[in-house]
């Protein structure tokens, strides 16, 4: 290195950059490097902090000409990495014998990311087939029926139309969740009245606690503040929620929700309103806790779907609360019951 500057330079840089002499050896590498490879590799030869042959070979030809550039991308599928490798010469009348400039880009959380897409992509297609196949093979059953089958054919038209509900259920969550997420950089605009909202979802929800025999217990005290946020947004919070409530509650049990203030939420810095909606039904194991509000997944999917669920409801609630920079967090105790509980920022 000529320039005094230079070595803190590399050290400044975000990409891992190695400076190699003629044989192919380290002269110097930075603290990027090091986080990427596990060590600085200096003196050692190139070889051993990527094997890859393309790359090797990107660098024997940049060596041999002095001069120009070669970029390889290295895929790893099973060691889950993307590096993207840049070869660079320096020319060859440097002091120090540095000839050429290894820089390498860490894609591999791109690739997460693309992998999540596409898991995604399948887990649609997946949950739309379904109830597809389900409704050609009764319109094909409908069909052959003999025109006096009238009991059969209103039968099935039952069935169909419990298929293409669950259609425009599954269409209709996706498109919430993608409303949300593309706004979940911008503040919601707008005063939500909680204990409204909650009366309200309860209110809907009624018929659903009646067919599941299951009492639903709103306590909420006066003159709890509006908070800034979105409306419908937080109405879809409660109304998922809720509803898993009962959904997933025990028959003959109770459901209850509550709302407070409180200073003092971990992770929010004012004053939040808190919402618990809890329930007595079978509660949620441990290991399942964390994933919980990742998109499709369920505890036990066929239960999910004789429900009517998408799947898709805790992870709408958790973008909202996201959005609203709230917090959720959840509680659970097999056998026992389980809580939800949401803290929006108040101010
Ligand atoms: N109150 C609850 N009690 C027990 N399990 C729950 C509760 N709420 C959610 N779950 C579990 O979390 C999963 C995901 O919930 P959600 O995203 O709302 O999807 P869905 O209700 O459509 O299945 C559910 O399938 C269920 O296994
Ligand atoms: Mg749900």
């Amino acid at each position: 290195m000529t320039e005094s500057y230079l070595p803190k330079l590399l050290e400044g840089l975000q990409e891992a950059v190695f400076v190699l002499d003629q044989d192919r050896h380290v002269l110097s590498s930075n603290m990027a490097a090091e986080k990427l490879f596990g060590q600085r590799n200096v003196g050692e030869d190139f070889v051993k902090v990527v094997r890859n042959p393309d790359c090797l070979s990107a660098v024997a030809e940049v060596l041999s000409q002095d001069e120009g550039a070669k970029q390889v991308n290295i895929v790893e599928a099973s060691a889950k990495t993307n590096l993207q490798v840049n070869v660079v010469s320096l020319g060859s009348d440097n002091a120090d014998g540095a000839r050429v400039l290894v820089s390498v880009k860490d894609l591999s959380d791109q690739r997460d990311a693309e992998q999540m897409r596409s898991d995604f992509v399948a887990n649609v297609s997946h949950e739309l087939r379904s109830p597809l196949t389900a409704l050609s093979g009764f319109i094909e059953t409908v069909t052959d029926l003999q025109d006096t089958d009238t009991v059969d054919r209103s039968r099935f038209l039952g069935l169909m139309n419990v298929e293409a509900q669950r259609m425009i259920r599954l269409i209709s969550d996706l498109l919430s969740l993608s409303k949300v997420e593309s706004r979940q950089r911008q503040r919601p605009i707008g005063n939500a009245n909680i204990p409204a909202i909650l009366n309200q979802v309860s209110t809907t929800l009624n018929d659903l606690a009646t067919r599941e025999s299951v009492t639903i217990d709103v306590s909420i005290p006066d003159g709890l503040p509006d908070i800034p946020g979105s409306d419908d947004e937080l109405t879809q919070v409660f109304q998922n929620l809720i509803e898993n409530s009962i959904k997933y509650g025990r028959r003959d049990s109770q459901v209850s929700i509550k709302a407070y203030t409180d200073e003092n939420v971990p992770g929010l810095r004012g004053p939040a309103l808190v919402i618990e909606v809890s329930d007595e039904g079978e509660g949620i194991a441990q290991q399942h806790l964390a994933r919980l509000a990742e998109r499709f997944y369920r505890v036990d999917p066929h239960r999910s779907r004789n429900k009517g669920g998408t799947g898709l409801g805790l992870a709408i609630v958790k973008h909202i609360i996201n959005r609203h920079r709230g917090r959720l967090s959840i509680t659970s105790t097999e056998n026992v019951g389980s809580r939800f509980i949401v803290a929006l920022p108040m101010a």
